[in-house]
């Protein structure tokens, strides 16, 4: 039975979409069965980032309302074949209620491991609709003053849902501006913000699905937390690069 994990955010621009792909891609690449669900309406880009935009012909709109069957509204990845799109919906002024969406998400689950929950930033209604149908919550934030302030409001609302486990993504991290102090430790961020830091991903030029990056390492490890492998110490000791020298610039301070 597929875990439901939904990916938010205060602020929009924060990297969701980019977590929400990639740690798909990373789950299956370790052989996860894995659906990208977008629900962030109107500004849904998910199959985009995954390169899947031209190959759906169906959205979860059509398999609420009847078009298609669930399973038919899913694109399987031409290069990874146990991940899947399930796109959404330009017309984002239509009501859809989150009984209507965790119908179609639990008529998937039983044959995925995760169902990943791209949602649109902020706190009205289409965030409640994400969030209603996850067990699970990653909230995502970049280190600047104001996306912090907006994570905490969002990271309150979670925190009122009924979810197993909220975690924290502090994206678009500049190693050479925390060594400066000029922005706060991911560390900082996750004891502000009273949840537990999952993951810390470096800021970069552009982050690729497939780039061999050191930063792509952000996110096999935390595709290994959530498939509960690999203890921190081992994967921080893989890190080498820019990466490695922040992991190392965090312990020392
Ligand atoms: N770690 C990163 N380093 C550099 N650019 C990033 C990073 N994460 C995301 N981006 C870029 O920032 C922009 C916003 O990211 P996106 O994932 O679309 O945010 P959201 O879904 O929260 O609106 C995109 O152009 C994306 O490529
Ligand atoms: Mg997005």
């Amino acid at each position: 039975m597929a875990r439901k994990i939904v990916v938010t955010s205060g602020k929009g621009g924060v990297g969701k979409t980019t977590v929400t792909a990639n740690l798909g891609v990373q789950l299956a690449k370790n052989g996860c069965r894995v659906v990208v669900c977008d629900l962030d309406f109107g500004l849904n880009n998910v199959d985009v980032v995954l390169g899947v935009e031209n190959l759906s012909s169906f959205d979860v709109i059509d398999a609420i309302e009847g078009r298609c069957r669930p399973k038919q509204a899913l694109v399987r990845h031409p290069h990874y074949p146990t991940l899947y799109s399930l796109a959404s919906n330009r017309i984002s002024d239509r009501y859809v209620s989150p009984q209507a969406v965790r119908l179609i998400l639990d008529t998937l689950a039983p044959q995925f491991d995760y169902i990943l929950i791209d949602s649109p930033a902020g706190i009205d209604e289409g965030f409640h609709r994400a969030v209603a149908c996850a067990e699970e919550a990653l909230l995502v934030t970049t280190p600047h003053i104001s996306a912090l302030r907006d994570a905490d409001r969002v990271g309150n609302m979670l925190k009122g849902y009924r979810l197993s486990r909220i975690g924290l993504v502090v994206n678009m991290v500049r190693s050479d501006l925390v060594r400066r102090g000029e922005i706060l430790t991911p560390e900082e961020i996750a004891k502000a913000l009273r949840i537990p830091l999952t993951a810390i991903v470096p800021e970069e030029d552009k982050i690729f699905l497939e780039n061999v990056a050191d930063r792509v390492k952000a996110f096999k490890q935390l595709a290994n937390f959530y498939m509960g492998a690999a203890p921190e110490e081992e994967t921080e000791k893989k890190y080498t690069g820019l990466l490695g020298a922040f992991l190392r610039g965090l312990k020392k301070s």
